[in-house]
Protein backbone atom coordinates (compact mmCIF):
# COMPACT_ATOMS: atom_id res chain seq x y z
CA UNK A 1 0.00 0.00 0.00
CA UNK A 2 1.05 3.65 -1.12
CA UNK A 3 1.96 5.96 2.03
CA UNK A 4 -0.27 8.69 2.07
CA UNK A 5 0.98 11.64 0.41
CA UNK A 6 0.41 15.68 0.39
CA UNK A 7 -0.78 16.78 -2.67
CA UNK A 8 -0.79 20.15 -4.10
CA UNK A 9 -4.11 21.48 -5.66
CA UNK A 10 -5.42 24.51 -7.62
CA UNK A 11 -9.00 25.26 -6.38
CA UNK A 12 -10.79 25.50 -10.24
CA UNK A 13 -14.02 26.89 -8.43
CA UNK A 14 -11.38 30.54 -7.54
CA UNK A 15 -8.79 30.26 -10.21
CA UNK A 16 -9.04 33.70 -12.90
CA UNK A 17 -7.00 31.51 -15.04
CA UNK A 18 -4.52 34.61 -14.99
CA UNK A 19 -1.62 31.67 -16.07
CA UNK A 20 0.83 33.56 -12.96
CA UNK A 21 1.28 29.94 -11.51
CA UNK A 22 2.13 28.67 -15.14
CA UNK A 23 4.57 30.98 -14.90
CA UNK A 24 5.88 31.24 -11.85
CA UNK A 25 6.31 27.46 -11.49
CA UNK A 26 10.72 26.70 -11.70
CA UNK A 27 10.15 22.67 -12.23
CA UNK A 28 7.01 23.42 -14.49
CA UNK A 29 4.17 21.12 -11.89
CA UNK A 30 1.21 23.27 -13.55
CA UNK A 31 -0.21 23.17 -16.68
CA UNK A 32 -4.22 23.90 -17.72
CA UNK A 33 -6.49 22.74 -20.59
CA UNK A 34 -9.41 24.70 -21.46
CA UNK A 35 -11.19 23.67 -18.12
CA UNK A 36 -8.80 23.87 -15.61
CA UNK A 37 -5.20 24.71 -14.10
CA UNK A 38 -3.68 21.56 -12.46
CA UNK A 39 -0.22 20.73 -10.90
CA UNK A 40 1.46 17.03 -11.36
CA UNK A 41 1.82 15.46 -8.40
CA UNK A 42 4.97 13.97 -10.28
CA UNK A 43 6.71 17.62 -10.38
CA UNK A 44 5.89 19.36 -7.88
CA UNK A 45 8.35 19.65 -5.01
CA UNK A 46 6.28 21.69 -2.51
CA UNK A 47 8.82 25.58 -3.17
CA UNK A 48 6.09 27.21 -2.65
CA UNK A 49 7.01 29.45 -5.19
CA UNK A 50 3.59 29.70 -6.92
CA UNK A 51 1.56 30.59 -3.48
CA UNK A 52 2.39 34.22 -3.01
CA UNK A 53 1.84 35.61 -6.47
CA UNK A 54 -1.53 34.04 -6.67
CA UNK A 55 -4.08 36.66 -6.89
CA UNK A 56 -6.75 34.68 -5.94
CA UNK A 57 -5.23 31.74 -3.16
CA UNK A 58 -7.48 29.22 -5.30
CA UNK A 59 -3.49 28.02 -5.70
CA UNK A 60 -2.78 27.54 -1.61
CA UNK A 61 -4.90 24.30 -1.76
CA UNK A 62 -3.78 21.02 -0.46
CA UNK A 63 -4.73 17.76 0.03
CA UNK A 64 -3.73 14.33 1.76
CA UNK A 65 -3.93 11.27 -0.32
CA UNK A 66 -3.32 7.83 -0.41
CA UNK A 67 -2.54 7.95 -4.23
CA UNK A 68 -2.27 11.30 -5.92
CA UNK A 69 -4.82 12.38 -8.20
CA UNK A 70 -4.30 12.22 -11.79
CA UNK A 71 -4.17 15.30 -14.61
CA UNK A 72 -6.77 13.60 -16.06
CA UNK A 73 -9.07 13.67 -12.90
CA UNK A 74 -7.88 17.17 -12.11
CA UNK A 75 -8.86 18.64 -15.46
CA UNK A 76 -12.03 17.36 -15.28
CA UNK A 77 -13.08 19.27 -11.63
CA UNK A 78 -15.56 21.57 -11.34
CA UNK A 79 -14.68 21.30 -7.64
CA UNK A 80 -12.29 20.49 -5.24
CA UNK A 81 -12.91 16.73 -4.18
CA UNK A 82 -13.30 16.85 0.00
CA UNK A 83 -10.45 15.34 2.27
CA UNK A 84 -10.37 11.68 2.05
CA UNK A 85 -10.00 9.99 5.68
CA UNK A 86 -7.02 8.39 5.72
CA UNK A 87 -3.94 7.99 8.52
CA UNK A 88 -2.52 10.96 8.69
CA UNK A 89 -0.31 10.44 11.25
CA UNK A 90 1.62 8.43 8.70
CA UNK A 91 1.48 11.22 6.04
CA UNK A 92 2.79 13.81 8.46
CA UNK A 93 6.00 10.86 8.45
CA UNK A 94 5.43 11.23 4.74
CA UNK A 95 6.30 15.05 4.45
CA UNK A 96 8.69 16.72 2.24
CA UNK A 97 12.11 17.19 4.82
CA UNK A 98 14.22 18.22 1.98
CA UNK A 99 11.94 21.14 1.78
CA UNK A 100 12.20 22.03 5.37
CA UNK A 101 15.74 21.55 5.97
CA UNK A 102 16.63 24.91 4.22
CA UNK A 103 14.96 28.08 6.55
CA UNK A 104 11.27 28.22 7.03
CA UNK A 105 9.51 27.71 4.51
CA UNK A 106 7.82 24.58 4.79
CA UNK A 107 5.50 26.13 7.67
CA UNK A 108 2.25 27.19 5.37
CA UNK A 109 2.42 23.57 4.32
CA UNK A 110 2.69 22.06 7.41
CA UNK A 111 0.01 24.77 8.65
CA UNK A 112 -2.47 24.13 6.25
CA UNK A 113 -1.79 20.61 4.84
CA UNK A 114 -1.83 17.92 7.52
CA UNK A 115 -5.16 18.65 9.79
CA UNK A 116 -7.35 15.38 10.49
CA UNK A 117 -9.90 15.98 8.56
CA UNK A 118 -8.52 18.16 5.87
CA UNK A 119 -7.94 21.97 6.11
CA UNK A 120 -7.08 23.77 9.54
CA UNK A 121 -10.06 26.32 10.84
CA UNK A 122 -8.87 29.16 12.20
CA UNK A 123 -10.39 30.10 15.61
CA UNK A 124 -13.88 31.45 15.89
CA UNK A 125 -13.23 34.60 17.73
CA UNK A 126 -10.09 35.13 15.45
CA UNK A 127 -9.86 38.75 13.60
CA UNK A 128 -9.99 38.14 10.12
CA UNK A 129 -6.81 38.55 8.34
CA UNK A 130 -5.57 39.87 4.90
CA UNK A 131 -3.33 37.36 2.97
CA UNK A 132 -1.31 37.90 -0.55
CA UNK A 133 -1.30 41.98 -0.76
CA UNK A 134 2.23 41.71 -2.09
CA UNK A 135 4.23 38.90 -3.95
CA UNK A 136 7.66 38.76 -5.83
CA UNK A 137 6.59 41.23 -8.58
CA UNK A 138 5.18 43.45 -6.35
CA UNK A 139 6.90 43.31 -2.92
CA UNK A 140 6.96 45.51 0.06
CA UNK A 141 10.14 46.90 0.39
CA UNK A 142 10.81 47.75 4.30
CA UNK A 143 13.44 49.66 6.10
CA UNK A 144 15.76 47.51 9.09
CA UNK A 145 14.86 49.52 12.13
CA UNK A 146 16.84 46.83 14.17
CA UNK A 147 18.96 43.34 13.88
CA UNK A 148 19.55 42.22 17.60
CA UNK A 149 20.79 38.60 18.69
CA UNK A 150 18.59 36.80 20.87
CA UNK A 151 20.85 34.02 22.11
CA UNK A 152 24.22 34.21 23.83
CA UNK A 153 27.60 34.82 22.09
CA UNK A 154 28.69 31.25 23.30
CA UNK A 155 25.29 29.68 21.87
CA UNK A 156 25.46 27.16 19.24
CA UNK A 157 22.86 28.80 17.81
CA UNK A 158 22.76 32.44 16.30
CA UNK A 159 19.16 33.42 16.29
CA UNK A 160 18.02 36.90 15.67
CA UNK A 161 15.10 39.54 16.55
CA UNK A 162 15.20 41.64 13.21
CA UNK A 163 12.45 44.40 12.89
CA UNK A 164 11.48 45.55 9.53
CA UNK A 165 9.43 49.02 9.28
CA UNK A 166 6.99 49.48 6.53
CA UNK A 167 7.18 53.02 6.60
CA UNK A 168 3.97 54.62 4.49
CA UNK A 169 3.16 51.19 2.84
CA UNK A 170 0.12 49.49 4.24
CA UNK A 171 0.97 46.16 5.70
CA UNK A 172 -1.96 44.48 8.13
CA UNK A 173 -0.67 41.42 10.33
CA UNK A 174 -2.32 39.44 12.47
CA UNK A 175 -0.54 37.47 15.12
CA UNK A 176 0.39 33.76 13.73
CA UNK A 177 0.58 34.94 10.37
CA UNK A 178 3.95 35.04 8.35
CA UNK A 179 5.69 37.24 5.74
CA UNK A 180 7.93 36.01 2.90
CA UNK A 181 11.39 37.77 2.38
CA UNK A 182 13.02 37.68 -1.01
CA UNK A 183 16.95 37.90 -0.47
CA UNK A 184 18.35 39.68 -3.21
CA UNK A 185 20.29 37.71 -6.50
CA UNK A 186 20.40 34.93 -8.31
CA UNK A 187 21.29 31.18 -7.49
CA UNK A 188 23.95 28.69 -9.57
CA UNK A 189 21.18 28.67 -12.07
CA UNK A 190 20.44 32.31 -12.38
CA UNK A 191 17.39 31.70 -10.82
CA UNK A 192 15.82 34.53 -8.19
CA UNK A 193 15.96 33.40 -4.92
CA UNK A 194 12.93 31.00 -3.30
CA UNK A 195 11.10 33.23 -1.11
CA UNK A 196 11.35 32.34 2.16
CA UNK A 197 8.95 32.50 4.89
CA UNK A 198 8.99 33.80 8.47
CA UNK A 199 6.50 33.95 11.31
CA UNK A 200 5.59 37.64 12.88
CA UNK A 201 6.96 37.73 16.16
CA UNK A 202 5.34 40.67 17.11
CA UNK A 203 1.42 41.52 17.77
CA UNK A 204 -0.73 43.31 15.24
CA UNK A 205 -0.50 47.01 16.32
CA UNK A 206 3.49 46.66 16.07
CA UNK A 207 6.58 45.56 17.69
CA UNK A 208 6.62 49.47 18.97
CA UNK A 209 2.46 49.60 19.76
CA UNK A 210 1.35 52.19 16.85
CA UNK A 211 4.21 51.92 14.70
CA UNK A 212 3.95 50.64 11.42
CA UNK A 213 6.85 47.70 11.67
CA UNK A 214 7.17 43.89 12.50
CA UNK A 215 9.55 42.10 13.91
CA UNK A 216 10.90 38.36 12.79
CA UNK A 217 12.75 35.71 14.78
CA UNK A 218 15.77 33.85 12.54
CA UNK A 219 17.85 31.51 12.98
CA UNK A 220 21.18 31.74 10.59
CA UNK A 221 20.81 28.03 9.29
CA UNK A 222 23.89 26.57 8.05
CA UNK A 223 24.28 27.91 3.77
CA UNK A 224 20.78 29.27 4.10
CA UNK A 225 20.42 32.29 1.51
CA UNK A 226 17.53 33.17 3.13
CA UNK A 227 18.65 33.22 6.78
CA UNK A 228 21.84 34.76 6.20
CA UNK A 229 20.69 37.41 4.31
CA UNK A 230 18.03 38.22 6.81
CA UNK A 231 20.72 37.54 10.36
CA UNK A 232 23.26 39.92 8.59
CA UNK A 233 20.77 42.94 7.50
CA UNK A 234 21.81 45.90 9.11
CA UNK A 235 19.90 48.98 10.53
CA UNK A 236 18.34 50.97 7.08
CA UNK A 237 19.04 47.94 4.99
CA UNK A 238 16.23 48.06 2.19
CA UNK A 239 14.21 44.90 2.55
CA UNK A 240 11.17 42.89 0.02
CA UNK A 241 8.88 40.90 1.93
CA UNK A 242 5.78 39.50 0.56
CA UNK A 243 2.41 38.06 1.77
CA UNK A 244 1.23 38.31 4.30
CA UNK A 245 0.40 34.51 4.73
CA UNK A 246 -1.52 32.15 6.78
CA UNK A 247 -5.51 32.47 7.75
CA UNK A 248 -5.43 29.56 10.41
CA UNK A 249 -2.51 29.95 12.86
CA UNK A 250 -4.48 33.18 14.42
CA UNK A 251 -5.05 33.81 18.06
CA UNK A 252 -8.71 33.89 19.39
CA UNK A 253 -9.79 37.48 20.32
CA UNK A 254 -12.31 35.94 22.82
CA UNK A 255 -10.68 37.47 26.27
CA UNK A 256 -12.29 34.08 27.63
CA UNK A 257 -10.22 31.77 25.41
CA UNK A 258 -7.39 29.55 27.32
CA UNK A 259 -4.06 29.51 24.75
CA UNK A 260 -1.85 26.04 25.46
CA UNK A 261 1.33 27.09 23.37
CA UNK A 262 4.29 24.65 22.82
CA UNK A 263 7.22 25.65 20.86
CA UNK A 264 10.95 24.75 20.43
CA UNK A 265 13.60 27.51 19.10
CA UNK A 266 12.49 30.14 16.63
CA UNK A 267 8.71 28.42 17.36
CA UNK A 268 8.21 30.92 19.66
CA UNK A 269 7.88 33.43 17.46
CA UNK A 270 3.95 33.61 17.12
CA UNK A 271 3.67 32.91 20.72
CA UNK A 272 5.70 35.91 21.67
CA UNK A 273 3.20 38.17 19.62
CA UNK A 274 0.37 36.24 21.27
CA UNK A 275 1.56 37.25 24.56
CA UNK A 276 1.52 40.63 23.78
CA UNK A 277 -1.13 41.22 22.15
CA UNK A 278 -2.98 39.86 25.55
CA UNK A 279 -0.30 42.26 27.44
CA UNK A 280 -1.19 45.13 25.43
CA UNK A 281 -5.18 44.76 25.31
CA UNK A 282 -6.43 42.16 27.67
CA UNK A 283 -3.82 41.87 30.94
CA UNK A 284 -6.81 41.03 33.53
CA UNK A 285 -8.78 38.63 31.01
CA UNK A 286 -9.97 35.09 32.31
CA UNK A 287 -8.74 33.46 29.22
CA UNK A 288 -5.15 31.56 30.62
CA UNK A 289 -2.11 31.81 28.53
CA UNK A 290 0.95 28.93 29.05
CA UNK A 291 3.81 27.66 27.33
CA UNK A 292 6.02 24.72 27.26
CA UNK A 293 9.62 25.96 25.40
CA UNK A 294 12.28 23.98 24.52
CA UNK A 295 15.56 24.99 23.97
CA UNK A 296 19.50 23.23 24.18
CA UNK A 297 19.80 25.71 27.28
CA UNK A 298 18.72 29.09 28.80
CA UNK A 299 21.61 30.52 26.70
CA UNK A 300 19.84 28.98 23.61
CA UNK A 301 16.24 30.06 23.81
CA UNK A 302 15.20 33.01 21.97
CA UNK A 303 13.77 35.98 24.34
CA UNK A 304 14.91 34.01 27.51
CA UNK A 305 15.49 37.39 29.30
CA UNK A 306 12.17 39.26 28.15
CA UNK A 307 10.48 36.32 28.93
CA UNK A 308 11.26 35.79 32.68
CA UNK A 309 9.52 39.46 33.24
CA UNK A 310 6.13 38.16 32.19
CA UNK A 311 3.82 37.88 35.00
CA UNK A 312 2.62 34.64 35.74
CA UNK A 313 -0.96 35.42 36.17
CA UNK A 314 -0.61 36.50 32.22
CA UNK A 315 1.80 33.55 30.82
CA UNK A 316 2.58 30.63 32.72
CA UNK A 317 5.63 28.88 31.45
CA UNK A 318 7.85 25.87 31.60
CA UNK A 319 10.87 25.79 29.79
CA UNK A 320 12.48 22.24 28.79
CA UNK A 321 16.74 21.76 28.39
CA UNK A 322 17.85 19.31 26.04
CA UNK A 323 21.26 20.22 26.79
CA UNK A 324 22.40 21.52 30.54
CA UNK A 325 25.59 19.73 31.46
CA UNK A 326 24.98 17.64 34.28
CA UNK A 327 21.11 17.63 33.79
CA UNK A 328 18.53 14.99 32.57
CA UNK A 329 17.51 15.97 28.52
CA UNK A 330 14.28 17.27 28.92
CA UNK A 331 11.83 17.86 26.09
CA UNK A 332 8.84 19.79 25.68
CA UNK A 333 6.56 16.48 26.05
CA UNK A 334 8.73 15.62 29.44
CA UNK A 335 7.72 19.05 31.11
CA UNK A 336 3.84 18.61 29.83
CA UNK A 337 3.60 15.42 31.31
CA UNK A 338 5.63 16.60 34.45
CA UNK A 339 2.67 19.63 34.78
CA UNK A 340 0.05 16.70 33.81
CA UNK A 341 -2.34 18.45 35.81
CA UNK A 342 -2.27 21.50 34.59
CA UNK A 343 -2.41 20.28 31.37
CA UNK A 344 -5.39 18.70 31.92
CA UNK A 345 -7.43 21.49 33.15
CA UNK A 346 -6.44 23.08 30.11
CA UNK A 347 -7.65 20.21 27.55
CA UNK A 348 -10.77 19.60 29.68
CA UNK A 349 -11.61 23.37 28.92
CA UNK A 350 -14.22 23.60 25.64
CA UNK A 351 -12.49 27.56 25.32
CA UNK A 352 -8.77 26.15 25.47
CA UNK A 353 -6.52 26.47 22.12
CA UNK A 354 -3.59 24.75 21.25
CA UNK A 355 -0.67 25.91 19.45
CA UNK A 356 2.65 23.67 18.49
CA UNK A 357 5.41 25.58 16.46
CA UNK A 358 8.83 24.27 16.05
CA UNK A 359 10.61 21.11 15.02
CA UNK A 360 8.89 18.75 13.17
CA UNK A 361 9.97 16.21 15.11
CA UNK A 362 8.32 17.43 18.76
CA UNK A 363 4.90 16.77 17.04
CA UNK A 364 4.36 13.28 17.47
CA UNK A 365 6.18 13.67 21.31
CA UNK A 366 3.61 16.41 22.32
CA UNK A 367 1.24 14.26 20.99
CA UNK A 368 1.80 11.11 22.56
CA UNK A 369 2.45 13.23 26.04
CA UNK A 370 -1.37 14.70 25.47
CA UNK A 371 -2.76 11.30 25.06
CA UNK A 372 -1.13 10.27 28.11
CA UNK A 373 -2.35 13.07 30.24
CA UNK A 374 -5.70 12.77 29.06
CA UNK A 375 -5.49 9.23 29.73
CA UNK A 376 -4.79 9.75 33.03
CA UNK A 377 -6.96 12.03 33.60
CA UNK A 378 -10.02 10.08 31.78
CA UNK A 379 -10.28 12.70 28.58
CA UNK A 380 -10.08 10.77 25.35
CA UNK A 381 -7.64 12.54 23.29
CA UNK A 382 -8.49 11.33 20.19
CA UNK A 383 -12.02 12.36 20.16
CA UNK A 384 -10.93 15.61 22.04
CA UNK A 385 -7.96 16.29 18.99
CA UNK A 386 -10.62 15.92 15.94
CA UNK A 387 -13.40 18.30 18.23
CA UNK A 388 -10.46 20.79 18.49
CA UNK A 389 -9.86 20.41 14.87
CA UNK A 390 -13.16 21.15 13.97
CA UNK A 391 -13.81 24.14 15.84
CA UNK A 392 -10.32 25.50 15.05
CA UNK A 393 -8.82 24.94 18.66
CA UNK A 394 -5.88 22.86 17.68
CA UNK A 395 -3.57 24.37 15.29
CA UNK A 396 0.34 22.70 14.11
CA UNK A 397 3.13 24.69 12.67
CA UNK A 398 5.95 22.68 12.41
CA UNK A 399 9.23 22.37 9.83
P1 LIG B 1 18.23 18.31 21.22
O1 LIG B 1 19.24 18.72 22.25
O2 LIG B 1 17.96 16.85 21.25
O3 LIG B 1 18.64 18.81 19.85
P2 LIG B 1 17.33 23.49 18.24
O4 LIG B 1 18.23 24.11 19.24
O5 LIG B 1 18.00 22.52 17.32
O6 LIG B 1 16.50 24.51 17.49
O7 LIG B 1 16.25 22.60 19.04
C1 LIG B 1 15.42 23.17 20.02
C2 LIG B 1 15.13 22.15 21.08
O8 LIG B 1 14.24 21.13 20.57
C3 LIG B 1 16.34 21.42 21.56
O9 LIG B 1 16.28 21.34 22.97
C4 LIG B 1 16.22 20.07 20.91
O10 LIG B 1 16.88 19.01 21.64
C5 LIG B 1 14.74 19.89 21.01
N1 LIG B 1 14.25 18.75 20.22
C6 LIG B 1 14.88 18.07 19.23
N2 LIG B 1 14.12 17.04 18.79
C7 LIG B 1 12.99 17.07 19.52
C8 LIG B 1 11.83 16.23 19.57
N3 LIG B 1 11.66 15.20 18.75
N4 LIG B 1 10.85 16.55 20.45
C9 LIG B 1 10.99 17.62 21.26
N5 LIG B 1 12.07 18.42 21.29
C10 LIG B 1 13.06 18.15 20.43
Amino acid sequence: MNAPLKQHLIDPEICIRCNTCEETCPVDAVTHDDNNYVVDPEKCNFCLDCISPCPTGSIDNWRVVAKSYSLDEQFSWEELPVQEQIDIAAAAESGDDSEAADDDAARLIAEAHLGVGGKSVAPASASKPKINLYNRGNPAVATVSGNFRLTDVAADNDVRHVILDFGPHVFPVLEGQSVGIIAPGTDAQGQPHKIRLYSVASARDGEKPGANNIALTVKRETGGVCSNYVCDLAKADKVQVTGPFGATFLMPDDPGANILMVCTGTGSAPFRGFTERRRRTLRDAPGRMMLFFGARRPEELPYFGPLQKVPDGLLRKHFAYSRVPGEPKTYVQDRMRATANEVAIFLNNEKTHVYLCGLKGMESGVEEAFADICRGAGLDWPALRVAMRGSGRYHVETY
